[in-house]
Formats: C-alpha cells, sequence, structure tokens
C-alpha cells in the first residue's frame, strides 16, 4: 500500500494529545506518546467513540466515551485484549506526515 499525505508536520497534535484527521474516507487518530507518534483508525472498538478526542495516559489512547486504553503500537484494548484497532505505518518527510493505509 502506498504512503498517503495524511497533513503537514506543524498540523500534529502536542506531545500526550490525540487528534482526528480525515483520510481516505475514515477518520485516523494521531496520537503524540512522548515526542513519538503513531496512526490509528479513530473508532474505538467498545462502541464506537472517537478515539482522536481522548486523552493519552500511560503511553495509551484513552477513549473518551467509557474510557478503554488503547495501545498506540498493538492498537490493543486494557480491557479486552482480544479487540485490536488498526495501527498504520507513519512517516515524516519534508514537513509532511504519511501514513500506509
Ligand atoms: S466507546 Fe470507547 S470506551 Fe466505549
Amino acid at each position: 500500500m502506498p504512503f498517503v499525505k495524511l497533513a503537514d508536520q506543524s498540523d500534529l497534535p502536542p506531545i500526550d494529545e490525540a487528534k482526528e484527521f480525515p483520510c481516505n474516507g475514515k477518520t485516523i487518530c494521531i496520537a503524540n506518546v512522548n515526542g513519538s507518534y503513531s496512526a490509528m483508525d479513530n473508532i474505538c472498538l467498545h462502541r464506537g467513540g472517537p478515539l482522536g478526542q481522548g486523552m493519552i495516559e500511560d503511553g495509551k489512547v484513552v477513549c473518551p466515551w467509557h474510557g478503554w486504553a488503547w495501545d498506540t503500537e498493538t492498537g490493543r484494548a486494557d480491557q479486552d485484549p482480544r479487540m485490536q484497532v488498526a495501527v498504520y505505518p507513519l512517516k515524516i518527510e519534508n514537513g509532511e506526515v504519511l501514513v500506509e493505509i
């Protein structure tokens, strides 16, 4: 799959925050955990909450609806490790944020 441009680097969230970005008809959650960025599906697999509107706690994205915590590397939830959101490769080149979706 090709990398596609998601955003400009200057649009990325500050440390320990997440943010939503539209991409290819989906919404992607970018999380900044201690300065390292990850891209995952924005839709919480519990009941569909918007992960990019959540907080970061202990390196995980916490869904704003009922607090499930999603690992930004594995995409798995603490509350039910069988649940796994898609995590996408991300790179930053020449000030552009690219994800492989
Ligand atoms: S919808 Fe995300 S925790 Fe319930």
